[in-house]
């Protein structure tokens, strides 16, 4: 079947570690079951694996791809969720298994024509999104929705700053938390970025590390050393700075001083359940919310797509359809 893979590392240029081409088709093991993609969602972390983080040689080639959305073996429409782990492992959570992983880093993944995947990582697709629209849920998506509904600890009309606005899972916060009532605020490095974040939702958009008019509740943070010690003086006195990703860089000075004066949390933040998933689908049902695409590629045509993910040139969701 024709598939994008990782073939190799290259922390520099990661295009060079991508190929497309043939690949051997699933054969899923015993609780697996086959799913034809109808579409597939770009994530930074396939960017990740392609310089070889997260993805050692000794699992390549590997077919990229967390997200899918496609039909199971009797023509049903599916969403897949991409944690394979074992609740009971992590106490009721799958991604507290600490043997818990994503498709495409032990398991093939789903920029493919086909993905095998455990029976149990599957749900309905709600009638109301299209195959596109779905694709983006499980990765980029629950993640905006563990750090919202789960780990921001604020009820809302509390003020939550998003940084870096035009990112996958930063578009998820804006548009989710918007609906769910809070005042988002965002920042991002292009004005044409902010602009587009004001018109998804927020209440106003500033340039990356910008003076705010008020501290606000809650962080939001994806993108690491480049806005870190922003979102630390951006908080009130004993907020809070949820953190599920860390693209430019993952050692920012940590400024305990300011961290223990002002009473800060940090809390991290990864991925989310299978029911949680479950409840984002009746989130977008109910209030309208879908996931913003910033272009719909063949699989074929996809090294274009992750050149504007590596480019940063992207805003909102990447999707391949194979
Ligand atoms: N823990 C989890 O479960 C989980 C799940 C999903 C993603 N992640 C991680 O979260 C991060 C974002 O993922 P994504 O798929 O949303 O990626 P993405 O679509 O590529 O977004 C990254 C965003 O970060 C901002 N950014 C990048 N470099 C920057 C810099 N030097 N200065 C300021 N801003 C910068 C950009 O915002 P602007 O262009 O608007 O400035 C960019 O849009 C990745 O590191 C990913 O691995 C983690």
């Amino acid at each position: 079947m024709f598939a994008v893979s990782a073939v190799r590392s290259d922390t520099e240029n990661p295009l060079n570690a991508l190929e497309a081409g043939e690949r051997p088709g699933p054969q899923p093991p015993a609780g697996w079951t086959t799913i034809t993609v109808r579409a597939a969602a770009l994530n930074h972390h396939d960017v990740w694996s392609l310089r070889g983080v997260g993805l050692p040689a000794d699992r390549l080639p590997m077919i990229l791809g967390c997200d899918a959305a496609g039909t199971d073996p009797d023509g049903n429409e599916v969403v897949v969720h991409a944690v394979i782990g074992d609740p009971e492992a992590g106490a009721g959570d799958e991604t507290l298994d600490p043997r818990r992983s994503l498709l495409s880093e032990r398991h093939q993944g789903t920029f493919a024509e086909q993905v095998a995947v455990p029976k149990r990582n599957l749900l309905p697709k709600p009638a109301a999104l299209t195959f596109e629209e779905a694709a983006c849920l499980p990765t980029a998506y629950l993640t905006a929705y563990r750090m919202l509904f789960e780990k921001a600890g604020v009820q809302p009309g509390a003020t939550i700053l998003v940084q870096g606005a035009g990112g996958g899972v930063a578009t998820a916060l804006i548009l989710i938390g918007r609906a769910a009532g809070y005042r988002v605020w965002a920042t991002s490095r292009s004005e044409a970025k902010r602009d587009r974040a004001v018109k998804l939702g927020a209440d106003q958009a500033f340039e990356t590390g910008a003076r705010l008019p008020e501290r606000v509740d809650v962080v939001m943070e994806t993108v690491g050393q480049a806005t870190w010690g922003h979102s630390l003086r951006s908080l009130k006195p004993g907020g809070r700075i949820v953190v599920s990703g860390a693209t430019s860089g993952e050692v920012p000075p940590a400024e305990l001083n300011r961290v223990f004066f002002t009473q800060l949390s940090i809390v991290g933040s990864t991925m989310g359940t299978r029911d949680q998933l479950g409840r984002l689908m009746r989130f977008c049902e109910q209030t309208g919310v879908r996931p913003v695409i910033d272009r719909v590629l063949p699989l074929a045509d996809a090294a274009e797509g992750f050149a504007a993910m590596i480019n940063g040139t992207h805003a909102g969701k990447i999707v391949f359809t194979p």
